[in-house]
């Protein structure tokens, strides 16, 4: 069981790692770029493995936090709101700022709520 939690952590990783790469390559793409689907992708990948962990603590012996497994998942609500409402479209300038660091918060939350 703790391969599968292992193997979880490592694609919330890479799902936040998505998420911040998203930020360059909307950015790469320019002003009048649609707000591109890997925010989308991202963002479910994140909710996903995040559910999964939590879902799965009582079979890894984890005692995750539940007040700050519930802040993370309101941002990430935020985020997906904040994309979904937007895709395909062209975004505001404030946007996409504003979606990474929604993303930074949540690292933040991570790693020094502890
Ligand atoms: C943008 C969204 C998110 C980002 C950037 C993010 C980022 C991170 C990072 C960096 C860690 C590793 C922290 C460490 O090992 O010290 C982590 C762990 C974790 N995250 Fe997230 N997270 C996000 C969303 C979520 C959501 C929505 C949930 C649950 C519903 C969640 C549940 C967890 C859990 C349970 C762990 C601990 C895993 C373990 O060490 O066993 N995360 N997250």
């Amino acid at each position: 069981m703790e391969f599968v939690r292992l193997l979880l952590v490592f694609l919330h990783l890479l799902g936040m790692g998505m998420l911040v790469a998203m930020f360059f390559v909307q950015k790469r793409a320019g002003a009048d770029a649609p707000l591109n689907k890997g925010w989308l992708h991202g963002a479910a990948l994140q909710l996903l493995t995040g559910v999964a962990l939590v879902g799965l603590a009582p079979l890894t012996d984890k005692d995750y936090d539940h007040f700050k497994i519930g802040v993370k998942l309101l941002v990430l609500v935020v985020i997906a709101g904040l994309v979904a409402t937007n895709l395909n479209k062209k975004p505001a300038s404030w946007l996409t700022p504003a979606l990474a660091g929604l993303v930074v918060v949540n690292v933040g939350v991570a790693v020094f709520w502890q």
